[in-house]
């Protein structure tokens, strides 16, 4: 009986280590897989995560964005750049232009084509992380 117990005994720590390991595994692969576009990621709804709401969008727009992109979201010359149509807002998701304009793209960064920066959050600090979402949700309904 003794031995039986023993034997099981140790023959449960390694068998624990792989679950973990299984585990920690798993993890990590969601969070790659939840950044990535292709893929394994076919469904692209993220229960009980916010959405934006393009008509809010607008208006974040027109309030922070249109100066350097234009009303119509054309670009302006020496600022910044056209936003419809826009490879760059097809190409990526709304979480991810969202995650975009919240950092934006300085002078320094070698993407930069302009020569200007395009500042965080489009240089209105009191934009929250909904508000880039909405209008992230507008600039992809125009593209
Ligand atoms: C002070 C001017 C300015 C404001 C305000 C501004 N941007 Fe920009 N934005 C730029 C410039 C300049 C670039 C281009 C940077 C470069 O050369 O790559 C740019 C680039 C972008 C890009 C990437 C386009 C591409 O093709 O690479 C997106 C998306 C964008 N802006 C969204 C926004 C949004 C949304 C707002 C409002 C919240 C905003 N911008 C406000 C100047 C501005």
């Amino acid at each position: 009986m003794i031995t039986t117990d023993r034997g099981r005994s140790t023959m449960k720590i390694p068998l624990k280590r792989l679950m973990v390991l299984v585990a920690v595994l798993a993890l990590a692969l969601a969070a790659c897989g939840g950044s990535s576009d292709d893929g394994g990621t076919t469904e692209t709804e993220v229960p009980g995560a916010a959405a934006g709401d393009p008509v809010a969008g607008a208006e974040v727009y027109k309030g922070t964005c249109s100066a350097c992109h234009g009303t119509d979201l054309k670009g302006v010359d020496g600022l910044g750049k056209p936003l419809a149509p826009s490879a760059f807002v097809a190409e990526n998701s709304e979480a991810e232009l969202a995650a975009f304009i919240a950092v934006g793209r300085p002078v320094s960064d070698p993407d930069n084509t302009q020569g200007v920066d395009m500042p965080p959050k489009g240089g209105n600090p009191s934009l929250d992380d909904q508000d880039l979402l909405d209008v992230s949700a507008y600039l992809k309904a125009q593209n």
